[in-house]
């Protein structure tokens, strides 16, 4: 038995065990009653009696041990020309008293907050303040427009939100303010203040009464301290997409989420304290929340914060001069970034001119791994490239090479193997487990490992209804896949209408409920299509109502504009067409799997249900007009 298996078996037959020595690598102010209460399934409850606080065991402990000189977070921005460097010292001096500011203002434990950054370390200091006293935060992609905040606004009903003036995306300068306040006009929750973070860029006109300026505030703040906090006291929502236009506000506890992330910066990563680690990603998704933030800061690591692109801030060799300057370790990243730096840079001039003697490895996950991406990236890096696969639901890898623990045989097109704590199987629609090299379902023996989701903000019922009634007993991922011979797991993509667009997760279903708002538009349907830069990016099919004889063209555009104005530029919403009809089966339901596999050259089976065999005929010349599928 290799070392791997023995700590994998460990963890799923002996959790408690497992988990509790984990624990150790945290700081409590009580240890826990029951490492795992199993007494309400689904809903279990890691470590509960304990008492601890996130903020304490990401700064404060690390200044206690003697880490108050080394460097927390390396702010490089090439979009400001700014590189920083921000001590343990000076974090815990920034945290505690804009926590004071917070608390200033009337947030107390079990409030919310939302905060909308870029991507500057005043985001963290917010996260991790909120953490200190208790509050929930719930960041928000600096990419979603108005109406998707105004969305969040009104599930998670801030007291406060937290924003900058502006950031800076590629070559252009957004202003944040006015999206705020547009945001807040529509959203029936009025959050009481809004503190803002002036930046140099752009400047935010302040409204009186409402607006706080950041830096006025934490003037004449106090510092204060860390509030106990029970382990299963929630920490953050995190809004991610589901099947319908109305986010899912994932829910994170404290305990559980401290003691798996930063049992995993060891584990799968690798990183010991006093590493420099470097998530390339955002604090508005998950990855940037995991490992941007919290691992990396629990550990005692030092992260890179990075406001720029892989490619055009200023060229392709903006990641290399990022790990060189730094002497980062390993990189997290998704395979889109590699893609764009591959498709502007492919022999690797810009690579050539830097010296990076102390990168180890490179970390990929968000979407699938085309093997040529991961073929490019092995030879030009000439380091391990591991593939991993997680959700915004899981918080960390559900499947990975767990290089701190053993370095298992990479096999392109697979993360590897599941991670310890995480009981997986593949089952048919009816929940049968399928033996190897079968496709089905991915699925999770519960209960989840620390860390997890606990629930649905506000929500319980759609927790047990998205995840845990498909099939009772399990956690339902909603990726189908197989797992081979030697146990490594392929995740083949969504079976449900998630797609992920250069790695952002996105809702075909929210696009369709802002395309059938449009006043002409009778009904829609958007897929998902393959794309060789972003992975997947949407295609719309819009059937006109009767009588309506504008130019479809015409409607086309508004309908672009109107998904980038609602949703935000990130769905990369640009293709669409005008059909007479939509293929449905009898009972009225849109075919969208089907044309999926049309539009992706795919094979299929066309339902026995279907309305009218003939429009499969009349879809496939259609795509292959439009150049589907594409090369
Ligand atoms: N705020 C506002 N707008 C944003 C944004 C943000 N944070 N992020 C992206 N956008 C906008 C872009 O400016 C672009 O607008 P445009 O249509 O006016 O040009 C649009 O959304 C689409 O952006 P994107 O899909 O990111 O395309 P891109 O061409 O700008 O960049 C990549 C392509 C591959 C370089 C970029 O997508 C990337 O770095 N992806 C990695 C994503 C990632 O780290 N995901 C986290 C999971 S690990
Ligand atoms: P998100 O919640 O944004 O992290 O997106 C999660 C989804 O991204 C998963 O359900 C998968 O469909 C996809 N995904 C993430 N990582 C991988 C990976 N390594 N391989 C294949 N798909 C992945």
């Amino acid at each position: 038995m290799t070392n791997f298996d023995a700590v994998f078996t460990r963890s799923v037959e002996k959790p408690e065990e497992f988990w509790a020595e984990a624990a150790k690598g945290v700081d409590w102010y009580k240890e826990c009653d029951k490492v795992l209460d199993s007494s309400n399934p689904p809903f279990y409850r890691w470590f509960s009696g304990g008492k601890m606080n996130t903020c304490y065991n990401a700064v404060d402990r690390h200044v206690k041990n003697g880490r108050g000189e080394q460097t927390a977070i390396i702010y490089d921005s090439p979009v400001t020309d700014t590189v920083a460097k921000i001590s343990y010292n000076e974090l815990l001096q920034r945290v505690s008293v804009f926590a004071g500011a917070l608390q200033s203002q009337g947030l107390k434990k079990g409030d919310t907050a939302i905060i909308y950054m870029p991507m500057i370390p005043e985001a963290a200091v917010a996260m991790l303040a909120c953490a200190r006293i208790g509050a929930i935060h719930s960041v928000v992609f600096g990419g979603f427009a108005a109406n998707e905040l105004a969305v969040r606004i009104d599930h998670a009903q801030p007291k406060l939100i937290i924003t900058a003036s502006g950031a800076v995306e590629g070559k252009k300068i957004l202003s944040y303010k006015p999206l705020i306040d547009k945001a807040i006009e529509l959203s029936t929750h009025k959050p009481e203040k809004c503190i803002l973070f002036q930046r140099d860029i752009v400047k935010a006109e302040m409204k009186a009464g409402f607006d706080l300026d950041w830096k006025e505030l934490v003037g004449i703040s106090k510092p204060v301290d860390c509030v106990e906090l029970e382990a299963t006291d929630p920490l953050y929502i995190l809004y991610t997409s589901g099947t319908t236009g109305m986010p899912k506000g994932v829910l994170r506890d404290n305990g559980g989420h401290a003691v798996a992330l930063h049992w995993s910066m060891k584990a799968i990563y690798n990183i010991d304290a006093g590493d420099v680690w470097w998530s390339a990603s955002d604090v508005g998704w998950v990855v940037g929340h995991s490992y941007i933030v919290y691992a990396p800061l629990i550990k005692g690591a030092t992260t890179v914060f990075y406001e720029g692109k892989p490619v055009g801030t200023p060229d392709a060799g903006a990641f290399w001069r990022v790990i060189s300057q730094h002497g980062v370790k390993s990189l997290f990243t998704a395979p889109t970034a590699f893609r764009a730096i591959k498709k502007e840079d492919p022999s690797g001039t810009f690579f050539k001119k830097y010296q990076i003697p102390k990168f180890e490895c490179l970390y990929l996950a968000g979407e699938r791994l085309d093997p040529d991406t991961y073929h490019w990236a092995t030879n030009l890096l000439g380091v391990p490239v591991i593939d991993h696969w997680w959700q915004t639901e899981t918080g960390w890898a559900i499947a990975a090479n767990c290089r701190g623990i053993e370095q298992l045989p990479i096999k392109p097109g697979s993360p590897t193997r599941p991670c310890p704590g995480y009981n997986l199987k593949v089952v048919d629609n009816e929940g049968f487990e399928l033996p190897a090299e079968r496709e089905g379902n991915i699925v999770v023996k519960l209960p989840l490992p620390p860390g997890n989701l606990v629930t649905l903000w506000r929500n319980d019922e759609r927790f047990v209804k998205a995840y845990m009634s498909t099939f009772p007993g399990y956690y339902e991922t909603s990726d189908g896949g197989y797992v081979d011979k030697d146990g490594y797991v392929y995740v083949m993509g969504r079976v449900d209408d998630v797609i992920n667009v250069a790695g952002h997760r996105l809702s075909t279903g929210a696009m369709e409920e802002i395309i059938s708002n449009h006043p002409d538009v009778a009904e829609c349907a958007v897929l998902g299509t393959n794309d060789t830069l972003k992975g997947e990016v949407p295609l719309g099919l819009f059937v006109l109502k009767a009588g309506v004889n504008r130019d479809p063209d015409v409607i086309r555009k508004e309908l672009v504009q109107m998904v980038r104005d609602q949703l935000g530029a990130v769905a990369c919403f640009k293709e669409a067409s005008n059909v007479v009809r939509l293929p449905k089966t009898r009972s009225g339901k849109i075919l969208r799997g089907t044309m999926r596999a049309i539009a992706n050259g795919k094979e299929f089976r066309v339902p026995s249900t279907i309305d009218d065999p003939v429009i499969i005929d009349e879809i496939t010349t259609l795509f292959h007009g439009m150049g589907f599928p594409k090369k």
